[in-house]
C-alpha cells in the first residue's frame, strides 16, 4: 500500500524536493503497542518508531522531533499524563500532537488527558481506524497551529519594523523642532541640551521604567517648543512680563502640546511640552494640576527647566551661584517641585553641577 496522499509533504532541501513521511513515535513499556500502532500505520507510510520509557521519550523527542507521539498512560518513570505535561510545557515541543492510550478510556481518564494537553485519549486494543483517523486530525491541526504561529512570527517582525521606522521620524522630528526651537527662543541651544541632561538624571534617579526614562531624556528638549507661537515682542523682552504679557506666555504650553499632538509625536513629549510648568501645589499652568496628578515626565522636565533657568543668564536677568540656586530648589521642594524629584537632585548635586559646566552659554 502506497502513503496516503495526505500525510506526504514535500520538503526542499537545497533546491531538490524529496517526499518524506510523518514519523511516530510510540512510547509504551511494552513492545505490543508499537507494533499495533505500525501494524496500522506503516502500511500508510507513516515511519513508526518506538521507546519503553518516558525519560528516553523526551530526550528522543527533543533530539528526532517526530510529528506525532502515541503514548501509553502507564509509561514509567513518569505517566503518560506526566510526559504530556512536559511535552506542552515546552515551547519547542509543545505542536507535537500526543494520542494517550490507556486499557480503558474512561471519561475521568479522557478529561485528565485533554487537561495535560493531549490530543485524545484511546482505548487498547486500539481501534486501526479510529488511530489512524486521530493521528490525521492532529497532523492537519498541527499544520495549521504551526502555520499561524508562522505567520505570528512574521507579523511581529513586520510590527518590529513599522516601530523603528516611526522612531526614526520621530528622532528627525524631535531634531527638527529643536532647530525651531532654537531659532526662536531667546534660550540657547545649550539651555535644551542641558535640560534634557537634567531630566535624564532624574528620571534615572527616580528609577523610572528604561523605556520612560529614554523617552524624557528624548523629549526633554521639545518642552518649550510652543513657544515657536509667541511674539518676540514677549519671547525677548527685557526686563519683566506685564501680567496680559505672561497670560499671553502661558500659552506656550497648549501650543506646544498641541503642535506635538497634531504631528502624532509620543504622548510622553505631548505632556512634558503641555505640563512643564505645573507647580507640585498646584499653583503653576496651564490647568493648576497638583501633586501625582501632574505626569511625571512633566515634574521631572519642570525641575529641570527651573535649575537651569536660575543657574544661567537670559536677557531678562542674570545667574545665580548654584549654591543658591540649590537653596532655592531645596525651599520649593513641595511647593514648585515634587520632594522626591528634589530628593534626587540634591542627591546627586556634583553630577548636575559638572553638567552645567560642561554645557556653560
Ligand atoms: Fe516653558
Ligand atoms: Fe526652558
Amino acid at each position: 500500500m502506497g502513503t496516503e496522499d495526505n500525510i506526504q509533504r514535500t520538503l526542499r532541501r537545497g533546491g531538490v524536493q524529496a517526499v518524506s513521511t510523518f514519523t511516530v513515535m510510540v512510547a509504551s513499556p511494552d513492545g505490543a503497542l508499537q507494533a499495533e500502532v505500525n501494524s496500522y500505520l506503516a502500511p500508510f507510510g507513516y515511519g513508526v518508531t518506538g521507546v519503553t520509557d518516558s525519560m528516553s521519550a523526551l530526550e528522543r523527542i527533543r533530539t528526532e522531533r517526530p510529528d506525532l507521539v502515541v503514548a501509553d498512560v502507564d509509561l514509567p518513570p513518569l505517566t503518560g499524563f506526566e510526559l504530556g505535561q512536559s511535552l506542552k510545557q515546552d515551547p519547542a515541543l509543545h505542536v507535537i500532537p500526543l494520542i494517550l492510550v490507556a486499557g480503558t478510556a474512561t471519561d475521568d481518564l479522557r478529561v485528565r488527558a485533554l487537561a495535560v494537553g493531549a490530543d485524545d485519549l484511546l482505548s487498547r486494543p486500539v481501534h486501526g481506524l479510529v488511530l489512524r483517523a486521530r493521528v490525521r486530525a492532529s497532523l492537519k491541526a498541527k499544520a495549521y497551529l504551526q502555520q499561524v504561529l508562522r505567520d505570528r512570527g512574521r507579523l511581529e517582525e513586520l510590527v518590529k519594523e513599522r516601530i523603528k521606522d516611526i522612531e526614526r521620524v520621530t528622532l528627525g522630528l524631535v531634531a527638527a523642532l529643536e532647530r525651531t526651537n532654537r531659532f526662536n527662543d531667546t534660550d540657547t541651544g545649550l539651555h535644551i541640551r542641558r535640560v534634557s541632561a537634567y531630566s535624564e538624571l532624574l528620571a534615572r534617579g527616580l528609577e523610572l521604567e528604561p523605556s520612560l526614562t529614554s523617552r524624557i531624556a528624548r523629549y526633554a528638549s521639545l518642552h518649550d517648543v510652543g513657544k515657536v507661537g509667541l511674539p518676540d515682542s514677549i519671547l525677548k523682552k527685557h526686563g519683566k512680563l506685564t501680567a496680559e504679557e505672561f497670560e499671553a506666555m502661558k500659552v506656550h504650553t497648549t501650543i506646544g502640546n498641541e503642535i506635538l499632538m497634531d504631528s502624532g509625536a509620543d504622548p510622553t513629549a505631548c505632556t512634558i511640552a503641555y505640563c512643564h510648568h505645573e507647580r507640585f501645589n498646584g499653583g503653576g499652568y496651564p490647568r493648576s494640576l497638583s501633586g501625582n496628578a501632574i505626569p511625571i515626565e512633566a515634574r521631572v522636565v519642570a525641575l529641570a527647566d527651573v535649575f537651569d533657568a536660575l543657574t544661567t543668564r537670559r536677557c531678562y536677568k542674570s545667574a545665580i551661584q548654584p549654591e543658591e540656586a540649590l537653596r532655592v530648589v531645596r525651599e520649593e521642594s513641595g511647593k514648585h517641585f515634587d520632594p522626591g524629584i528634589v530628593r534626587v537632585l540634591l542627591r546627586n548635586e556634583a553630577v548636575f553641577l559638572q553638567v552645567l559646566d560642561a554645557h556653560k552659554d
